[in-house]
């Protein structure tokens, strides 16, 4: 762990770290059948970027319904988990959980503020801004991986969780399976898991939101194949390839990737590595799962969660749930 003097950023993430998962991610993905990248990989700057232009198109509605649903609700979930601590994982640029911000100031419970994200610069931003809007609060800023550093959070008791934006959704179901056991064991008796997430709707609704007319999704997804050139040397020719996304109706989920134009032969050069891609064949980039609410429900409860609230936007296209953590089970540092 590292820290600099400017911000109180924690960083768990060296860029030997990054470099040695990077490689391992990308040698285990392209060599499976059928091929896939961990979706993570999709955040570097220009990703951030193309993820912030994402949330203003028509076609997406999340941001917009889960701002939404914040404006409207978050005293209630303030009322319902009055936390002293508010962790968020995947945090990007912050800006709907200052609506949550503000909910727990006003009932008076809120000390401190600590965003959690893989995306170092876009983390740093989003610290000193909130550090600027918020004197009175202490703001702190982790650099991990969610699926890796849930033991490092800071301590309890009285921390709440929020998991916004429906990133819970780009989990696949074993991985996200591992996730709430690994939250479970985390969190505290008593402590709050605050949890975003897409509502399953109309197919073509979906789609639409994962394939926008002015090409921003195809773009955003396809940037995965800059980043491992920039990162791994590698010499894909994104003009090679286009973009699919498609509804799968049985595992109710979004699949997003990148479609080989032509047959084609593409080098890593850190891995040491050439990548025979076949016409038509498919790079898995992203899922990304849409929920019910008995679905979610039966699943924290099955985590050793409690769901203690339920809020959806006017039209009922989004959800934030509020579950606590319950008595029974085992935290991790037992496990451990
Ligand atoms: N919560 C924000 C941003 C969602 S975009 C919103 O609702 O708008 C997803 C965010 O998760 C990005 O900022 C990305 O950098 C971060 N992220 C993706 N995978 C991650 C991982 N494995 N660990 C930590 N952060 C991750
Ligand atoms: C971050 N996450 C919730 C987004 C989603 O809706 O699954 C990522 C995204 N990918 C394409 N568009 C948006």
């Amino acid at each position: 762990m590292t820290t600099t003097d400017s911000q109180p950023v924690e960083v768990h993430l060296t860029p030997e770290d990054v470099a040695a998962s990077l490689a391992s991610d990308v040698r285990v993905g392209l060599t499976s059948d059928p091929k896939w990248l961990p979706a993570k990989w999709l955040y570097d700057q220009r990703g951030c970027e193309l993820f912030e232009a994402i949330t203003e198109l028509p076609e997406y509605y999340p941001t917009r319904a889960e701002r939404a649903l914040l404006a409207a609700h978050a005293p209630e979930i303030a009322a319902v988990a009055p936390a002293t601590t508010l962790i968020e994982l995947g945090s990007g640029t912050s800006e709907k959980t200052r609506l949550l911000i503000a909910a727990l100031q006003a009932q008076g419970s809120l000390r401190r503020f600590v965003a959690f994200d893989v995306a170092e610069p876009t983390l740093r931003a989003a610290v000193a801004d909130l550090s600027e809007a918020h004197e009175e609060l202490v703001v702190e800023g982790i650099v991990g991986d969610f699926e890796r550093h849930l033991d490092r959070l800071s301590p309890g008791p009285g921390r709440m969780v929020a998991f916004l934006g429906g990133t819970i959704g780009n989990f696949d179901e074993p991985n996200r399976l591992r996730f709430f056991s690994t939250m479970a064991a985390a969190l505290e008796p008593g402590e709050w898991l605050l949890l975003g997430t897409d509502l399953v709707k109309d197919p073509a609704r979906l789609v639409a939101a994962y394939d926008d007319a002015e090409g921003v999704t195809a773009a955003f997804e396809t940037n995965v194949l800059a980043v491992l050139n920039h990162e791994l040397g590698a010499d894909f020719d994104l003009e090679r390839f286009g973009y699919v996304a498609r509804w799968d109706p049985d595992l109710e989920r979004i699949e997003m990737g990148v479609r080989s134009l032509g047959a084609q032969s593409v080098r890593i050069l850190a891995l040491d590595m050439k990548l025979e891609l076949l016409d038509g064949e498919e790079i898995s980039t992203e899922v990304s799962a849409k929920f019910r609410r008995v679905g979610v429900s039966r699943e924290l409860a099955a985590h050793g969660f409690e769901m203690v609230g339920w809020w959806t936007d006017p039209d009922g296209d989004f959800a934030v749930s509020c579950a606590r953590r319950s008595e029974a089970g085992g935290r991790l540092s037992d496990q451990l």
